[in-house]
């Protein structure tokens, strides 16, 4: 068994992976689903045994098209004039969205609803048209790929569009991390790996899918 093929057969097939980036870098593990699949259920999970925050990741080409930038960019404030992060060069958060169909925006049924169009939006860039489609601000954090992904960054943004980039769907993921309910800290390798083998669900290593590259 090919554990990065296992995880490209789970995204077409709408099951969520876990991707832990890296030691050296956050050290953190996302649950990952492809954005089409993010059912209510979907969500429902995210927050409950994920716990962090719910972003949608998009390819870079798909962000430009829909006129999206990067929040610290966008943002003239004093405060996001250094955004230094320890960890690595910026940040790719981009705004925060809601689909216009939605009503408060953040039940499970309104983010799916949100994210599952973000998915579909992805798929014909063009024939979209976004401030007609969401309203900002929103529920579901954006995040921007960088141009040529892994060549430039090696975050969960970039490893999950890589991701669905190799598994041939379109470039928009849901990433959320994984938290410790008992520390409050992210959850280990070693029980995120437990809670993949518990639902059967497949684990990578960021460096096993740079490799791949
Ligand atoms: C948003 C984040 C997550 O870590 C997410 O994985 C995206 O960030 P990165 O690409 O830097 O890993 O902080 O909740
Ligand atoms: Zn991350
Ligand atoms: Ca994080």
């Amino acid at each position: 068994a090919d554990p990065f093929e296992d995880a490209l057969e789970s995204l077409r097939a709408g099951e969520p992976i876990l991707v832990h980036d890296a030691a050296d870098r956050e050290g953190e593990t996302d649950l990952i689903y492809h954005a089409d699949a993010v059912s209510p259920m979907a969500v429902a999970r995210l927050r409950n045994d994920a716990g962090g925050l719910v972003c949608v990741a998009l390819g870079h080409d798909i962000a430009e098209a829909f006129d999206l930038p990067f929040y610290s960019d966008a943002i003239d404030h004093p405060a996001t004039a250094d955004h230094e992060l320890g960890y690595d060069d910026r940040s790719s958060f981009s705004l925060t969205v809601n689909h216009r169909d939605t009503y408060t925006g953040i039940t499970d049924e309104d983010r799916s609803t949100t994210i599952q169009a973000l998915g579909e939006a992805a798929g014909s860039p063009d024939g979209t048209a976004f401030a007609e489609e969401f309203r900002v601000p929103g529920h579901v954090h954006l995040l921007k790929a960088a141009p040529d992904l892994l060549a430039q960054r090696e975050g969960h943004t970039e490893l999950g569009v890589a991701l669905a980039d190799a598994a041939d769907l379109t470039h928009a993921v849901v990433v959320c991390e994984m938290l410790d309910d008992e520390t409050g800290e992210a959850l280990s390798p070693a029980d995120a790996k437990d809670y993949a083998d518990r639902y059967g669900f497949v684990y990578l290593e960021g460096g096993e899918i740079v490799d791949r590259f």
